[in-house]
């Protein structure tokens, strides 16, 4: 089995190559990565150059590349998982998401149509779904109703690997999962920002209220789900992976705080994100009846296990918090409490 995984050097990807390069019968992988902020080739320590893989270094809207890629490796399988991945970053630029996510997933659509690759497993987000009044919950019927820049290139690009499936017969398969945590976790999204803030004694900001509400999954279950889709996934379909445990942004940040022993005076309640989407909620239901997952790893024992490797990794940490990060960070939240003070709540989006 040879696979061309896009986006093995960030966080849900680099676990998946991690995860496949450690099973009995490794298939050999091919990983093209473009290396943006997210990109990072310390996740993949120990993954050693040779039969069974290959890191490539380039852009998936790169198409004599991805091309001359799938005519070279002959791929069985393409993972997509390359993406710009935040939502807060596409809300200060957009177009980098556009460009990767759609442009990136057409490019590499047409490289499987062309080269008729058996099989396309695209990772897709439960942002698609938008936010759920509860008690809903999404099942892969659910209208998409996404909020963000992000949730928007992130949908039409699902929407486009499914118009893949419907008129050329490209076999895909789609995956919707929840919000993932675990190790190699870029700290700009929830949980590793506020792990490595509260454990350096920095302040832990809450968006509004922190009662919106996130289904969190433990990335190495994510990737088994994906592995699981990857073998037994119906061509055409759609599987959504959520982890089965809800919960309100302050519980977690709580939880995190108890964990770390830091302060809870760190907590402060910042600005809102704009466009806030309150509550995701998605049933898991169709993949577990039909492959058998299902996530073994519970929020307690996922935190406690993340907690610890972001405690003995602080030199990851500390050269993926230089240079960029600060003025990322800066830019995100700085102001941010004086914004709340002057503005009643409704947050001005900053230019890029
Ligand atoms: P990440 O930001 O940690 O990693 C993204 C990777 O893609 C990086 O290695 C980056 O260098 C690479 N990349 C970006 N643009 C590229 C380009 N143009 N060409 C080649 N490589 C490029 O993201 P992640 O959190 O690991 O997410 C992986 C996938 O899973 C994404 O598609 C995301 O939408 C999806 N997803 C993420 C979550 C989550 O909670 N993180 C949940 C559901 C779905
Ligand atoms: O649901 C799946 C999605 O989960 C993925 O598709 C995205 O790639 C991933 O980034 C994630 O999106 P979210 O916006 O849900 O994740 P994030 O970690 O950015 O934020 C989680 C919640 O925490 C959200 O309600 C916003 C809030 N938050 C986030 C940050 C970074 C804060 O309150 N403070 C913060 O500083």
């Amino acid at each position: 089995m040879k696979l061309l995984v896009t986006g093995g050097a960030g966080f849900i990807g680099s676990a998946f190559v991690r995860l496949l390069v450690g099973s009995p019968d490794p298939p050999r992988i091919v990983n093209l990565d473009k290396l943006t902020y997210a990109g990072n080739l310390e996740n993949l320590q120990g993954v050693a150059e040779g039969a069974h893989y290959r890191f490539v270094h380039g852009d998936i809207c790169d198409a004599a590349l991805v091309d001359a890629l799938v005519t070279d490796e002959k791929p069985d399988a393409i993972v997509h998982f390359a993406a710009e991945s935040h939502v807060d970053r596409s809300i200060f630029s957009p177009s980098p998401a556009f460009e990767t996510n759609l442009r990136g997933t057409f490019t590499l659509l047409e490289a499987a149509r062309a080269h008729q690759v058996p099989r396309f497993v695209h990772i897709s987000t439960d942002e698609v779904y938008g936010s759920l009044e509860p008690p809903l919950e999404a099942d892969e019927t659910f209208p998409l109703n996404p909020s963000s820049p992000y949730s928007a290139s992130k949908a039409g690009s699902d929407l486009l690997a499914r118009s893949y499936f419907t008129t050329y017969r490209v076999p895909v398969v789609i995956t919707r999962a929840s919000n993932n945590y675990g190790p190699c976790q870029f700290p700009e999204k929830l949980l590793p920002l506020m792990i490595s803030n509260a454990l350096e004694g920095q302040p832990l900001p809450v968006y509004g209220d922190g009662q919106q509400v996130r289904d969190w999954l433990y990335v190495e279950d994510h990737c088994r789900a994906i592995r699981a889709v990857l073998g037994k996934g119906r061509e055409g379909e759609i599987y959504n992976i959520g982890g089965s445990r809800s919960l309100p942004n302050l519980e977690v940040v709580q939880k995190i705080v108890a964990a770390t022993g830091a302060a809870e005076s760190l907590i402060r309640y910042v600005e809102d994100r704009p466009g806030h989407d309150r509550r995701y909620a998605l049933s898991s239901a169709k993949i577990m009846r039909e492959t058998g997952w299902t996530p073994l790893t519970s929020f307690e024992d996922g935190l406690a296990r993340t907690i610890d490797w972001y405690r003995r990794n602080a030199v990851w940490v500390e050269r993926v918090k230089s240079g960029e990060y600060r003025s990322y960070y800066a830019r995100n939240y700085d102001n941010r409490e004086s914004e709340l003070r002057g503005t009643g709540g409704a947050r001005r989006v900053p230019k890029p």
